[in-house]
């Protein structure tokens, strides 16, 4: 029997999940609500979804849905959790999992006490290139791991935040540039090197009218000394696809636009070069050496995300993403928050 979503929230993130729920074998959508009913209505009709609800509620009361996708602004992710886990329904939440690493941990214990499954969407995790990066990192080829930087530089026109104003609101989103868009490129570094010890952050709004940061800058200090810096902005003229670098002391690895573009490590650089020599020569030993891995991702991450969490819940395991996994860029980007209130170094528990 088909696995059946019901869909909280009709905006931009529901315009991805309906094709890459489409996208997985036996796996349907089968409702969707919207606080906006008009919204929720015109998405229905046009991607064919056969039923529309007034509320979360109504829509929990239909007994043929297995889980939830909450797609809503990320202060009604955990709401919409807690009614789920009243009904039995599993959740699977986009990111940020939640506007506070609190009400992420809330929502983890709510679930592991209601015996359903809770997932995150980090869909870059799912893409060939950042799998890669990490098994680099991980079998030891780029050597020791010192350093790391994550540049998420994107452009987001005040229409962006006009169109869903919870966006530009700290107690809605969370924050800004952080938390919305630079915690894809961070929740890879993460993912790949582990969490850090402390954290220091600066954030300013430059560029936008808004209440939450649209710049920050951050250093990241892990355990063994490896150091990591962080940039992000919405408000670069013109836009640059996000990049993560790691670097060890053999070789260094890539990614860009969260996807891997480009991927390559090598771990015998030893003559100087101009820096498009440099990638030049880092691309064509990557083909070299690593040519069976794939730099491109052929599938739609979002729909291996989902995935793995319908199998999850069939296997009855945790989903790759879980709640524990999805809280933890969360947690990183609260301390950063909290570093550039208070101008110190703040310690990660
Ligand atoms: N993984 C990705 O690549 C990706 C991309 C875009 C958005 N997102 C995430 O998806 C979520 C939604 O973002 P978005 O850009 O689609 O926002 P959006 O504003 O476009 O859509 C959110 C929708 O939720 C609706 N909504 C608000 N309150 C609701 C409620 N109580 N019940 C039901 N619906 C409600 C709004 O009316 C709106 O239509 C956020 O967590 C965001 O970070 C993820």
């Amino acid at each position: 029997m088909a696995f059946r979503f019901g869909l909280i929230g009709a905006g931009v993130a529901a315009e991805l999940h309906v094709p890459a729920m489409r996208a997985v074998p036996d796996v349907e959508v089968a409702a969707v609500t919207d606080v906006d009913r008009g919204r929720a209505q015109a998405l229905a009709d046009r991607l064919q979804i056969p039923e529309v609800y007034e509320s979360t509620d109504a829509l929990l009361e239909n007994a043929s849905v297995d889980a939830l996708a909450i797609l809503s602004p990320h202060h009604l992710h955990l709401p919409a959790v807690q009614a789920a886990v009243r009904k039995q329904k599993h959740v699977l939440v986009e990111k940020a999992i939640a506007h506070t690493a609190e009400a992420a941990e809330k929502m983890i214990e709510l679930c592991r006490a209601g015996g359903v499954t809770l997932g995150g969407i980090l869909q870059y995790r799912f893409t060939p290139a950042a799998r890669a990066l990490k098994e680099a990192v991980l079998s030891g080829v780029l050597g020791r791991i010192f350093l790391a930087s994550v540049s998420v530089k994107l452009r987001r026109t005040p229409d962006y935040y006009t169109r869903a104003a919870w966006r530009g609101r700290k107690n809605e989103a969370g924050g800004g540039v952080l938390m919305i868009q630079a915690i894809h490129t961070l929740d890879l570094l993460l993912w790949t090197i582990g969490m850090p010890r402390r954290v220091f952050a600066r954030t300013a709004t430059a560029a936008h009218t808004v209440e939450v940061e649209d710049m920050a800058v951050g250093l990241l200090e892990f355990p063994d000394g490896c150091l990591a810096v962080l940039q992000a902005t919405t408000g670069a003229v013109p836009e640059d696809p996000p990049e993560l670098e790691i670097h060890g002391d053999r070789g260094t690895a890539a990614t860009f636009d969260n996807r891997g573009h480009l991927l390559f490590w090598l771990s015998t650089l030893d003559r100087p070069a101009s820096l498009a020599d440099r990638w030049r020569m880092l691309a064509s030993q990557y083909r070299e050496q690593e040519g069976d891995i794939p730099r491109q991702a052929t599938t739609d991450p979002h729909a291996e995300n989902i995935r793995d969490f319908v199998n999850a819940v069939h296997e009855g395991r945790p989903p790759l993403v879980d709640g524990i996994e999805a809280r933890k860029a969360v947690l990183v980007v609260d301390a950063l928050y909290r570093s550039a209130q208070i101008g110190a170094w703040v310690e990660l528990p």
